[in-house]
């Protein structure tokens, strides 16, 4: 079938543009346009009066209507292991128990090409069905659960297989070389796709994580880990690397990090919770981002690992980049909204003023592209950027209702989950997932 010049989505629209400013416009239109490589790109985005007055008249023209829907843009969550749905209800009372007892033991399910192969196609329209359309993920150890997670998910997202060359179980243990050829292997095809992840300091040889460091960097590809997700951790990392030939010296977890070549801009620190002043420096010097995931940082009792509270303020006032993530399966979770509202909820209740859903949706949509380096052309509403959106559930709203109040509605009650409220996903103007 022939494909429309011109696509017109009408709908009330919700636009986050920075962390204190996101649009809301009622009877909105966004309009977007073929291009000769076959990319739909907005060239409208306003009131649905005017966008009809410039465009109701073409030839060639779909018009889609969302009478109870709210157009947003869709979510890049920026850390997530797409091995871990099964975990993400396990008992979580420590982190290193959880990893042993539960998460490992999953993980090595995906050694077999036949199971990777069916879950990568079920967790593909699971990602959609929550209106993500891109994030960094971890895969397993295993080379094809890298293959077919990029080969099956919609949207923009990059990749790596986890490395695990020491303190790991028998079953889950790579050699160095073998770290290092899958390393190589899957750098020099994906390039920008492939993330160089060493699961975490402990698991990872430093050998293994500095000459894979050097490959990522040659290639562009990014690099991942994990870093100061909780106390315990910490102290089990320090008292490793004190055996570590030349880093007997080593001051903070951050240190360990840097030595092995591992930051940059390309860069990506799940959680970073408990960071020292210095370590902060570190980061903001070389441009490396946090991922902050607080449905997994959450207290127990609301299903998280109780890691702690991230301290945003402090972050941003160093001059760390950051973006939301959900840590799938460390987070309980699959769905962005839960991870905003959680986001906000936690920072409520220890009185942290700022954190707002306006600042929270800007961390899980915009914030996110731009650590992937696609923010010229996702992320959220403008001119030339390719028609990426969602369609979220409308709740009852007043007239005089901004963007907060209107998050803030859309999230409220004791829904179970949150994901449910995307009725629709678009990629590049076509619906890739619908509900009922
Ligand atoms: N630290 C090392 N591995 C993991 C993991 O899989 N999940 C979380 N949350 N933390 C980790
Ligand atoms: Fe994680």
């Amino acid at each position: 079938m022939a494909r429309a010049q011109y696509k017109i989505f009408l709908a009330d629209y919700l636009n986050p543009l920075n962390d204190k400013t996101c649009s809301w416009v009622r009877q909105g239109a966004l309009v977007a346009r073929l291009r000769s490589d076959g990319s739909y790109k907005w060239c409208f985005i306003g009131k649905e009066k005017e966008a009809l007055a410039l465009y109701g008249q073409k030839p060639d023209i779909e018009v889609c209507e969302f009478p109870g829907g709210i157009i947003s843009p869709g979510f890049y969550d920026m850390h997530f292991h797409w091995v871990q749905d099964e975990v993400r209800t396990m008992p979580k009372d420590s982190l290193l128990k959880w990893l042993s007892e539960y998460t490992w033991p999953h993980e090595a399910k995906f050694k077999s090409l036949d199971f990777t192969k069916k879950k990568a196609k079920t967790f593909s329209n699971d990602l959609l069905k929550a209106g993500t359309i891109g994030g960094a993920c971890y895969a397993s150890i295993h080379g094809h659960s890298v293959d077919w997670a990029l080969k099956e998910f919609k949207g923009d997202y990059i990749v790596g297989n986890v490395l695990m060359t020491m303190n790991s179980p028998k079953y889950l243990t790579q050699t160095k070389s073998q770290a290092l050829k899958l390393i190589k292997s899957k750098s020099n095809k994906y390039l920008k796709k492939y993330a160089m992840t060493p699961r975490f300091a402990p698991t990872t040889h430093p050998e293994v994580m500095t000459e894979g460091s050097q490959v990522a960097k040659k290639n562009k590809s990014f690099i991942q880990t994990h870093l100061s997700e909780t106390k315990n951790e910490i102290n089990y990392v320090l008292g490793l690397y004190k055996e570590h030939k030349g880093f007997e010296k080593v001051k903070s977890y951050t240190e360990i990090y840097k030595k092995c070549g591992l930051l940059g801009p390309r860069t990506i620190m799940g959680h970073g919770i408990h960071l020292s002043k210095d370590e902060l420096t570190m980061l903001s010097k070389s441009k490396t981002a946090v991922a902050h995931c607080p449905t997994s940082n959450a207290p127990v009792k609301d299903l998280g690992l109780g890691s702690g509270l991230f301290d945003f303020k402090k972050v941003e006032k160093a001059g760390v980049r950051w973006a939301l993530a959900t840590d799938i399966g460390g987070g309980p979770f699959l769905s962005m909204l839960d991870v905003i509202k959680s986001f906000v909820t936690q920072n409520k209740t220890k009185k942290v003023s700022g954190a707002t859903y306006t600042k929270a949706l800007y961390r899980a949509t915009q914030a996110g592209a731009e650590l992937l380096q696609l923010s010229k052309t996702r992320g959220n509403f403008q001119k030339n950027k390719l028609a990426h959106f969602i369609i979220l559930e409308k709740p009852s709203l007043k007239k005089e209702d901004k963007a907060e109040d209107v998050l803030k509605r859309m999230l409220r009650g004791n829904r179970e989950n949150l994901g449910e409220l995307v009725s629709q996903t678009f990629l590049n103007g076509e619906s890739v997932y619908q509900n009922n």
